[in-house]
């Protein structure tokens, strides 16, 4: 079963091709970082319209990585949401065409349950025996959730942030210390010399969180809002002098968003018993994370999976591979009437699956 997937959600213009393992027999991704670089955050009219000059060509990429032609393909899948609506309706709509062109089935993904499968995609994943339950931590520009994932598709959604996800977190504080667009990685740079006690700032970690937010654990949320406030007043108080102080201030900044995503990990598995630990997601890449949380996953005696840091941030493999069990699964594939959903939260219990 070979699938062909596309993913235009934010800024990246991807195409993948999956098949049953899941092994990703093609990944090309044309990020536009370059083109929002200088206005410090995503441009929607700019991505859409970059989506839609560069996708065909990434399309072919894949089609050529794989070395296959279009016969060879089983389905085509898309990311129907959540992301920007403009964006989104590119890949959707052209995903939906080809699935037409080609007479075989669609499936539209939900960005958030692609991130979560993922985990799927490390590289010592497919030969463990223990993979899911899976506890899942789930951190990206825009959304940070705890997830036990049973399977492709089927997780409960434990906690999630109440407010900013932890990448905005990075991405605003990283604007207010002077670093360029992504902040995240910026700030793990700027870091890297500095000393993560020098300042100490609010700790986001939510142990009653309000009834509106939809989620197993109200003790397992986050709050990432406060940490940017604190650091807007720390900074009127004590701006920027030299590159030594940024290093002190991104170090500490990092080390609080490391810090609260942890304590909510290690209280997850206070009561949750899976048989491995995962982080997904673009910030997942963040080299002090996935440190703090194999060492997490060390002391509870479970494998730590995080994909390859390509299939991190927002990939186009992870919407082909979900779709790939889809359609082993024999699911319904989406109705060509269906539209994107540009805000589509993950589901609270058992009937996502
Ligand atoms: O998953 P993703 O590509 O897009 C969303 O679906 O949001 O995640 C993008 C986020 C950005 O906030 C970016 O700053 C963050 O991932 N990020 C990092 C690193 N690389 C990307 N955060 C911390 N450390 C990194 N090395
Ligand atoms: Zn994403």
């Amino acid at each position: 079963m070979i699938v062909l997937g596309i993913e235009t959600s934010c800024d990246e213009t991807a195409a993948a091709v999956a098949r049953e393992g899941p092994q990703i027999l093609a990944n090309a991704i044309h990020s536009q970082i370059a083109r929002h670089g200088g206005y410090g955050g995503v441009v929607p009219e700019i991505a859409a319209r970059a989506h839609v000059e560069i996708l065909p060509m990434v399309v072919q990429t894949a089609l050529l990585q794989a070395g296959l032609d279009w016969s060879a393909i089983d389905a085509v899948a898309a990311t129907q949401g959540p992301g920007l609506p403009t964006s989104l309706a590119v890949g959707f709509q052209a995903a939906k065409a080809l699935a037409v062109r080609l007479k075989k089935p669609f499936f539209g993904v939900h960005h958030l349950e692609a991130h979560l499968y993922s985990i799927a995609l490390a590289p010592d994943a497919a030969r463990s025996p223990a993979l899911f339950p899976a506890l899942v931590l789930l951190v990206s520009g825009g959304h940070t959730a705890l997830a036990l994932v049973e399977g492709p598709g089927r997780y409960r959604l434990l906690g999630q942030t109440v407010d900013d996800a932890a990448g905005e977190a990075l991405d605003k504080g990283a604007k207010l210390m002077g670093l360029p667009y992504p902040g995240g990685p910026a700030i793990e740079r700027a870091a890297q010399s500095g000393n993560p006690r020098a300042v100490q700032f609010p700790r986001g970690a939510v142990v009653n969180a309000r009834r509106d937010v939809r989620v197993e654990r109200p003790d397992c949320c986050f709050s990432f809002s406060g940490l940017k406030t604190a650091l807007r007043y720390y900074l009127a108080e004590h701006p920027i002098e030299d590159e030594a102080g940024r290093a002190d201030v991104a170090a500490s900044y990092q080390a609080a968003v490391v810090d609260t995503l942890a304590t909510q990990v290690v209280r997850a598995l206070e009561f949750e018993r899976p048989v491995s630990l995962g982080c997904v997601g673009g910030v997942a890449r963040n080299s002090e994370l996935r440190r703090t949380l194999s060492e997490v996953a060390r002391r509870h005696g479970l494998p730590f999976f995080v994909p390859p840091m390509d299939y991190c941030t927002d990939n186009a493999a992870m919407v082909a591979a979900l779709a790939v069990e889809r359609l082993r699964q024999s699911d319904l594939p989406t109705s060509l009437d269906a539209d994107i959903v540009p805000s589509w939260p993950l589901q609270v219990g058992r009937e996502a699956c």
